[in-house]
């Protein structure tokens, strides 16, 4: 028998059928969740349960969590619940798509990103707001969910930053490979790491490796729309190599020259030698930030890096509702988001 789920404070609710995560159930019933890796790693859907018989919510994306939070993605409902998830809406009816893309280009960035250009058949363009990603769907079922790095308005394709995992049956078999015309089919947008625009707070943007990708997107918007708040990238990466956008970040900081940008490597041997900040990104954000709590803050990287930075943060004042990120999760199946 299905269980209805309740979100506190509104008349939304849904039904999560026996073996169905609460997760499932709410996206299934267009409800919006924060949600990344569906595996209990990333953390991104912590959420209180506050009435009702539930089973599992556990793993390692617990890490961190505030108390009576469970992992929704893990999460079982044995009756009727009530939730407080950290956001959700209703999703737009018809926003999702799915479309075949033809690979347009495909660039080496750094030793393990390439530059994935893909383009839509004539006269098809994909809504998506900065920092969504989407997932390409794979002939076995398979899915793996990437980050657009375009600004939104540039709809008639999409370029994603792939890592490539080691041993990764995609990320580093198939992806090196693929060649213009090659097709991918692909399902958009997804996500809720997105600017936040009813404040006007300075922003902070912390980006660990291809967690570049959104935030690329998001400061691309920003710039063309004329956003005009104060920004503040750190972009952490193992070594020099890493920081594969930089030409990037010039123009913005010709266009914009209060535009702060700090790259922090951790690798101490790094090669090309590097003269810049060194260690991890969160352990700079503690020398540099004298008060969190007047910053929005926008992390997309790592598990252990985003909680990192949160916890560094918000243990220092930021509030949690101005603090908006996105993990990816990588494994040798790929799981990435
Ligand atoms: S931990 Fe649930 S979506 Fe990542």
């Amino acid at each position: 028998m299905s269980a209805r789920i309740r979100i506190d404070g509104s008349e939304v609710e849904f039904a999560a059928e026996p073996g169905q995560s609460v997760l499932d159930a709410a996206l299934a019933a267009g409800v919006e969740l924060p949600y990344s890796c569906r595996k209990g790693v990333c953390g991104n859907c912590l959420a209180r349960v506050l009435d009702g018989p539930v089973s599992g919510g556990v793993g390692q994306g617990c890490e961190g969590a505030d108390a009576g939070e469970l992992l929704l993605c893990r999460a079982h409902a044995l009756g009727d619940l009530l939730i407080s998830p950290r956001s959700w809406r209703r999703a737009e009816p018809g926003a999702r798509v799915v479309l075949d893309a033809q690979v347009l280009s495909n660039k080496l960035a750094a030793d393990d990103v390439s530059l994935l250009q893909l383009r839509f058949a004539a006269g098809v363009r994909a809504r998506f707001a900065a920092g969504q990603y989407l997932e390409v769907l794979l002939p076995d079922g398979g899915r793996r969910a990437f980050s657009m790095a375009n600004a939104p308005q540039d709809n008639d394709g999409v370029l994603l930053h792939v890592r490539h995992v080691p041993g990764g049956a995609f990320t580093s078999r198939v992806v090196p490979g693929l060649q213009r015309g090659d097709t991918l089919r692909v399902e958009l947008p997804h996500g809720d790491f997105r600017l936040r625009e009813q404040v006007s707070r300075p922003l902070l943007f912390v980006a660990g490796g291809t967690g570049f990708a959104p935030i690329k997107s998001i400061i691309d918007d920003m710039l063309r729309r004329g956003v005009e708040r104060d920004i503040t990238l750190y972009w952490g990466a193992r070594d020099p190599r890493g920081l594969y956008g930089l030409d990037t970040i010039a123009r913005w900081q010709r266009r914009r020259p209060r535009l702060n940008f700090i790259p922090v490597i951790s690798d101490p041997g790094a090669q090309p030698p590097w003269n810049g900040r060194r260690g991890l990104v969160h352990e700079a954000l503690r020398q540099d930030i004298e008060s969190p709590a007047a910053l929005d803050v926008y992390a997309c990287g790592a598990p252990a890096m985003v909680r990192a930075v949160r916890t560094e943060l918000l243990g220092r004042g930021l509030p949690a509702e101005q603090f908006f990120s996105d993990s990816f999760v990588s494994g040798a199946d790929d799981a990435t988001a």
